[in-house]
């Protein structure tokens, strides 16, 4: 029997019925709710209580702290997969044999040129210009170079546009690095893994061979799997809501971009790091800005920490920050601000204002820590962030068009002006 949530309004009885996914959530389908009921509708700014979608991606349970691309743990896939055999698994749902593996990389390095036009666009910006704006404007533009858009009814037609951007990508994310730092601009190695390339990409100095260094290449391809996918963050729902117009994927990307970009969303990681300077300036003051954390009257939040989901520990902070103690130990980098970091996430979980509103630090909160020490500028801090998520908001971009979903367009509660008559200009 199909288990139903009743509402009443008014005194009348209205029926929906309660949909129940394969991890026993339980939604309730009000795709009928506005024509039963003659127009009402829900409301809920933020989205806090609503589902977007059905999706058979990403499973996490923000009360136990539960994190699981296609059914495999955050922990599995970060100790034992690479981040090409996590992308496969996003975008494909099954983790690759060798030879699936092996074509996957093959076919995204045979699509790994940028067309070197994209070069005049990226001279058009100042080096001043933050790399997100960068990257998502240079995203967008490769529609540019690559006008077909996808149809979705062939798979292969889907797939050689997945390849492109897996491929694109990293050599814009590398550009976008270089060109603030006044290098030449790189394009990859064929012969390299897709973590090996992506770093001699960002690193490699036009006077000397790139010299890999598996502490860095561990760190990063690590890094880049617990950034994977996130089900329905700002971004991921970024992305879809823009593909539900059956826009292109890569202005799809290009809008996910922008939206990681904010600083409450993948911008965090950046502003953790200068939250974390900052108090080492004000001479490790934790206190000071645990204070102002819980100012009301203060706009500063606590960098790093909370969560929309997650009332428990983010798994992927937990994973994150052992890591930074062995990258930063592999590397012999002392860094004063891994200590003020575990200061001031020791004060806040033993701080009522924290616990009381569940406030765990979040994946953001040690990443920036192991960028650092990697030697990635702090404002390639979310430029990384999107290299990681670029396989999740691939896969949920497919999913989304491969389900047929209709274009996203919520509803709203007008509260303006109700009908008034036309005043002429000597009158108003
Ligand atoms: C990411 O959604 C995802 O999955 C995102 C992500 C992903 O992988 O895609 O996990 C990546 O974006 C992680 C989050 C990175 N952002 C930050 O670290 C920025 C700091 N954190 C916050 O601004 C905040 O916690 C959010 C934006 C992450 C979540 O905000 P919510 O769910 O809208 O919660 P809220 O703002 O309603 O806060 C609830 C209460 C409020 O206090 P009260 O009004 O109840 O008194 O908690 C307080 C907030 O003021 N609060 C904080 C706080 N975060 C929430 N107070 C101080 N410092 C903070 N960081």
């Amino acid at each position: 029997m199909s288990e139903k949530a009743t509402l009443e309004i008014n005194g009348k009885k209205y029926e929906f019925p309660l949909v129940r996914g394969t991890e026993n959530e339980v939604a309730i389908d009000i795709k009928t709710l506005r024509s039963s009921t003659g127009g009402v509708i829900t409301i809920d700014p933020g989205y806090k209580n609503t589902g977007s979608c059905e999706s058979a991606i990403t499973f996490l349970d923000g009360e136990k702290g539960i994190l699981r691309y296609r059914g495999y743990s955050i922990e599995d896939l970060a100790d034992k997969a690479d981040f090409l055999e996590v992308a496969y698994l996003l975008i494909f749902g099954d983790l690759p044999t060798q030879e699936q593996l092996d074509k996957f990389h093959s076919d995204i390095k045979e699509n790994s040129v940028v067309d070197d036009d994209v070069k005049k666009i990226l001279d058009a910006f100042p080096k001043s210009a933050h790399p997100m704006g960068v990257l998502s404007s240079l995203t967008a533009a490769l529609t540019a170079f690559n006008p077909s858009s996808v149809d979705v009814s062939s798979e292969q037609d889907m797939y050689n546009s997945i390849v492109r951007i897996m491929g694109k990508f990293p050599v814009l994310v590398s550009w976008a690095m270089r060109k603030k730092h006044g290098l030449p601009l790189e394009y990859g190695d064929d012969n390299l893994g897709y973590v090996e390339n992506v770093l001699r990409m960002m690193f490699k100095n036009p006077n000397r061979e790139y010299e890999q260094n598996p502490i860095l290449i561990n760190a990063l391809d690590k890094l880049l799997i617990l950034h994977a996918d996130h089900e329905q963050n700002c971004s991921t729902s970024t992305v879809r809501i823009t593909g539900s117009s059956h826009a292109g994927l890569f202005v799809s990307l290009a809008s996910g971009i922008s939206a990681l970009w904010g600083p409450l969303h993948g911008g965090a990681n950046q502003a953790v790091l200068e939250m974390l300077e900052a108090i080492k300036e004000d001479g490790g003051d934790t206190k000071k800005y645990m204070a102002k954390a819980k100012d009301k009257n203060d706009p500063f939040r606590l960098m790093g920490f909370g969560h929309r989901v997650y009332k428990n520990f983010d798994p992927r902070a937990r994973i994150i920050k052992k890591a930074a103690d062995e990258v930063l130990g592999d590397l012999g980098v002392e860094d004063p601000i891994l200590d003020i970091a575990k200061g001031l996430e020791k004060e806040a979980l033993e701080d009522p204002y924290f616990v009381d509103r569940k406030l765990y630090p979040n994946v953001d909160f040690y990443s920036g820590i192991i960028y650092r020490a990697m030697g990635i500028p702090v404002e390639m801090f979310t430029v990384m962030f999107a290299l990681g998520r670029l396989p999740g908001w691939i896969a949920q971009w497919r999913e989304m068009r491969l389900r047929k979903e209709p274009i996203g367009r919520p509803r709203q509660l007008y509260i303006g002006e109700t009908y008034r008559p036309f005043k002429a200009i000597a009158q108003r």
